[in-house]
């Protein structure tokens, strides 16, 4: 196999993408991974040609400064080339390129062209005939891919903290490569870091324990030696431990986090079992998990072998550990098998909140599963009314270029894939899944590709399924397609039922809550009247403590409604909020009810931002700096 491999690159970098070169037997991945040159799989968001010359894989070398906030080292790329070819293009944004060499040392001729908001500048080095390249650069302090936290920003308030988000196309501001997901790259890295704090990354973790690297300093070792789209490389720099959670599962965090995130993950072992069991073995070693300080922009990140977690999921009650079944879902859907290109971001989204939903199923039963699709429906609701309604270009699954879709591509993605689970019907359709994640592992994925995929081995031409189907309006059309299938939970129902009799009158100490989880309660919240008398909200208030939740789900929905109303009395808490909390989830929602609540709602939303700002994830501040010079 590898023989073969070796002797068809010159095939692969042309874009042929036999199937045969897949790793078909699991457990298997490919030296060099195919890509794809078809043109719905073009990536406008890269530099890169990789049809002429494309990086297989990247050597990391570098040192972590604090107090500088800087990346300074060596990125090593291994270059494949076509017969020729001169030159080499990589993507950089914001990067400090001193110089480019051989192996050799030998000085390579390079060029940073023209630099463009997000996509950043083309490095062209010439090749000279090299195979391998050395990159000398550093990245600067506003790499919008790192967050460096000072020390009262972590839980311990001792030590600073630093940690990188990859998706979609921030690599490239610390790593110089072909920055696209439809490029894949073994990889490897050394870090260099302060004595006293540990650092990870997305691989296996060679030296666990670090070894000397220099007075004060020790560097940290790390190896993929599978190919991996280039936005899942990440590193974490902190003042970690780890604790076992199962054979092959442990969780990373601040030490004084250590017991309730432990808590809180229990269940991850199984959780990797009950994925296995679905669709076919985890491929990536280890799955541990690392829990960030509450600035970390996401819920989650699928990095291989280690998903990032915002610590606002640990609630104390495991009610929000969907989210652990959704970034271990990726080993899957977007790690094996990758969007091509992010306009095609529902192949990696959807496939993956279908999955999650599953293994929810699996590990705690139907009923709960149907709980989280019945709340998914809702937020679809309202945001393809915020997309403009059912007709609005954005609630496409596959998307245009540079266009957000926000949770369309999660939500309306797992339901198209549950339309199909019900219409095939469970058996056949995981049979299909399992070995569709198998021909198409370690490779890029389009629209296209998956719908043909799905026609060549499961419709074969049945034209009453075909119809039945309708596989072109749920990944090419607006809104919904009318066979979409809608689950509707008990338990909800008696939420309803609760709200119902509150909104008619009902006081608030009457309503039974003991037993609700996060899902009950954004249920309740987000089904109350927008408009609410004042002492209403008070009366919840005070019966519930909203404003001060311990759970941040229940908070901002809470403060959501409270800013809908120009309630008063949860500003103070408000701005507690947006000060703690960096989740790009909570905080758009937030800051976009503040500015429709006009000058009111805008002096609080500025007043916030002008010191939040700086606490932020340059992604989310992007974000809300959209939303604020609306
Ligand atoms: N891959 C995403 C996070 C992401 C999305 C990063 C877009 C950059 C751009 C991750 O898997 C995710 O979807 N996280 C969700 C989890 C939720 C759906 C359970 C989140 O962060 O809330
Ligand atoms: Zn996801």
């Amino acid at each position: 196999m590898r023989t073969f491999l070796t002797a068809a690159c010159a095939a692969l970098l042309l874009g042929a993408a036999p199937a045969v070169l897949a790793a078909a037997q699991p457990g298997a991945a490919p030296a060099v991974a195919p890509i794809l040159t078809t043109p719905e799989a073009r990536d406008v968001m890269t530099y890169a040609r990789p049809e002429i010359a494309r990086v297989t894989h990247v050597d990391l070398d570098l040192e972590v400064d604090f107090q500088e906030q800087i990346l300074r080292g060596t990125a090593t790329l291994s270059v494949l080339a076509q017969p020729g070819a001169k030159e080499i293009i990589l993507d950089t944004d914001s990067l400090a390129v001193t110089r480019v060499t051989d192996d050799q040392g030998r000085a390579l001729a390079w060029s940073l062209g023209a630099a463009e908001p997000e996509k950043g500048a083309p490095l062209t080095v010439q090749l000279n005939g090299a195979q391998r390249i050395v990159v000398h650069y550093a990245a600067r302090p506003g790499a919008s891919a790192l967050q460096w936290l000072p020390p009262q920003m972590t839980a311990g308030k001792q030590k600073p903290f630093l940690f990188s988000q990859g998706q979609a196309i921030l690599n490239r501001s610390w790593i110089p490569t072909q920055d696209s997901p439809g490029i894949r790259q073994t990889w490897t890295a050394r870090l260099v870091v302060p004595e006293g704090l540990m650092a990870v990354m997305s691989a296996d973790r060679l030296t666990p324990e670090g070894e000397p690297a220099g007075a004060g300093r020790r560097a940290f070792r790390f190896a993929m030696d599978k190919p991996v789209p280039p936005y899942l490389i990440a590193l974490a720099v902190g003042d970690l431990a780890f604790r076992p959670l199962g054979p092959r599962t442990g969780v990373y965090a601040e030490p004084s986090m250590l017991d309730r995130a432990a808590y809180e993950l229990a269940d991850t072992e199984k959780m990797v079992e009950v994925a296995e069991a679905l669709y076919g073995p985890y491929r990536w070693g280890r799955y541990d998990v690392l829990v960030l300080p509450p600035a970390f922009p996401y819920g989650g990140m699928e990095n291989p072998t280690l998903t990032f977690l915002t610590p606002t999921f640990i609630t104390g009650d495991r009610s929000n550990v969907n989210l652990v079944a959704h970034e271990l879902a990726h080993s899957w859907s977007g790690n094996l098998v990758t969007n091509a290109t992010w306009p095609d971001g529902w192949l990696n989204e959807g496939f993956t909140s279908y999955f999650e939903n599953r293994i929810m199923e699996g590990m705690y039963g139907r009923a709960r599963a149907v709980l989280e699709a019945d709340l998914d429906w809702d937020i679809l609701m309202r945001e393809i009314e915020l997309a403009g309604g059912m007709e609005a270009p954005t609630t496409r699954l596959r998307g245009d270029d540079g266009e957000e879709s926000g949770q369309i591509d999660y939500i309306k993605g797992s339901l198209f894939l549950r339309t199909l689970e019900t219409i095939l019907g469970r058996e056949r359709w995981d049979a299909y899944l399992t070995s569709y994640f198998n021909r198409h592992a370690f490779q890029p994925q389009t629209t296209a590709g998956f719908l043909a995929d799905l026609r060549a081995h499961e419709i074969k031409g049945d034209k009453a399924l075909e119809a039945k189907l309708q596989l072109d309006a749920w990944a090419y059309g607006t809104g919904l397609p009318d066979n979409a299938v809608r689950l509707r939970s008990e338990a909800l129902a008696a939420v309803d039922a609760q709200t119902r009799a509150f909104v008619a009158g009902g006081k608030a100490a009457a309503l039974k809550t003991a037993d609700w989880s996060t899902q009950e309660w954004l249920r309740f919240i987000g089904n109350l009247p927008r408009q609410m008398a004042a002492d209403r909200l008070a009366e919840l208030d005070a019966a519930f403590n909203l404003s001060r939740s311990p759970n941040a789900y229940v908070r901002s929905a809470w403060l959501e409604l409270a800013i809908a109303n120009r309630w008063e009395p949860a500003v103070p808490a408000l701005e507690a909020f947006l000060h703690s909390v960096g989740r790009t989830l909570f905080l758009r929602p937030l800051y976009r009810e503040l500015v429709a609540q006009g000058n009111w709602g805008r002096a609080i939303a500025e007043r916030a931002y002008r010191t939040a700002r700086g606490t932020y994830h340059a992604s989310t501040a992007a974000a809300i700096d959209a939303l604020l010079n609306k």
